[in-house]
């Protein structure tokens, strides 16, 4: 196709695509509010000006929640003021068996992502195929009931994706997964395994890989995301897009919470973020 056929169709898409999400209101499933840098798709779309393409949530027509696109990740509580959602993995959460099911890498999904598993969950480690040298010990709770083989659980400390807690695990194949922290110490027991499975872990996300949506919408504008130049952009009261991540002719106070140290005098004296 010549180049500039090749413009207008693309010109063409891009505009039909815009058209059918112009609004980018926040949506929801179930119980899940959903808004910027997360958006409801569908299947077989990509990307939506309404948000970043890997926080694509689909929402399942029988009631089982939202995904990360379509993965296995299932979306539970999203926490738009601390940039966190409270993340399972459907695998390990469904029937009461799901801890027969956990002898995978759970950071194999995260790891392309940009997603960051949070300092806030714990280790929960299960040892399997351990052929009789598994390890003794009220920490090591036999997890096998439900299970066609034998499997042991134990609670850690804090969950680092790339580094297993340090436990005695005899000659067990080993995984571990992120388990959100409760208040609750007497919930936090290697013991509540199916409990802890089920209420899932905390992931967060980078301002600086989605924009600064809550300096824009403060501004006035909308939050919205261009796939095109993998950029965040806000669009102002006027459908003009800003120069920086909020609308201009709005100041922002000095030193700015939202930029500092990013902070820059615009030549016409007022305050901007860069
Ligand atoms: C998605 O794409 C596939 C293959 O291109 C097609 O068969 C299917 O009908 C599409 N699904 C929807 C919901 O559009
Ligand atoms: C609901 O749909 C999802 C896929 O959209 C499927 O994986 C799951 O098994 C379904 N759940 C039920 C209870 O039918
Ligand atoms: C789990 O996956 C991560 C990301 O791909 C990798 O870095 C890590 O080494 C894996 N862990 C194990 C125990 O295989
Ligand atoms: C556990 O060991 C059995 C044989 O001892 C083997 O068939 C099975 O694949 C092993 N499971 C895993 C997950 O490695
Ligand atoms: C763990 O429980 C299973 C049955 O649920 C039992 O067969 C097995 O012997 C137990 N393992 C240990 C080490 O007690």
């Amino acid at each position: 196709m010549p180049p500039a056929i090749l413009l207008v169709v693309s010109l063409l898409l891009l505009h039909l695509h815009d058209t059918a999400h112009a609004d980018c209101e926040p949506a929801t499933c179930g119980d899940l509010t959903v808004k910027y840098p997360f958006w409801l798709g569908s299947v077989n779309q990509s990307s939506s000006p309404c948000g970043h393409p890997a926080f694509q949530v689909r929402c399942s027509n029988n009631g089982s929640g939202a995904s990360l696109m379509g993965s296995s990740i299932n979306v539970l509580r999203v926490d738009y003021d601390s940039n966190s959602f409270i993340a399972s993995h459907s695998r390990i959460v469904g029937g009461n068996d799901g801890v027969c099911r956990s002898d995978f890498n759970i950071s194999v999904s995260i790891a392309l992502s940009p997603f960051k598993f949070s300092s806030r969950n714990r280790a929960l480690c299960f040892l399997y195929n351990c052929s009789g040298t598994e390890p003794r010990g009220a920490e090591y709770v036999n997890a096998t009931s439900v299970c066609n083989s034998p499997i042991y659980a134990y609670l850690g400390g804090n969950y680092y994706w790339d580094s297993p807690p340090a436990i005695a695990t005899g000659r067990c194949k080993y995984t571990f997964f992120p388990v959100l922290e409760s208040e609750e110490a007497a919930t936090m027991t290697a013991a509540n395994y199916p409990r802890l499975l089920k209420d899932g872990f905390i992931l967060e996300w980078q301002t600086v890989s989605v924009g600064d949506c809550p300096a824009c919408v403060a501004s006035g504008g909308q939050c919205r995301y261009n796939d095109a130049t993998a950029a965040f952009e806000c669009l102002c009261p006027d459908g003009k897009l800003a120069a920086a991540s909020t609308c201009a002719g709005e100041t922002i106070p000095f030193p700015s919470p939202t930029c500092s140290p990013h902070v820059w005098t615009r030549p016409d004296g007022q305050i901007g973020c860069i």
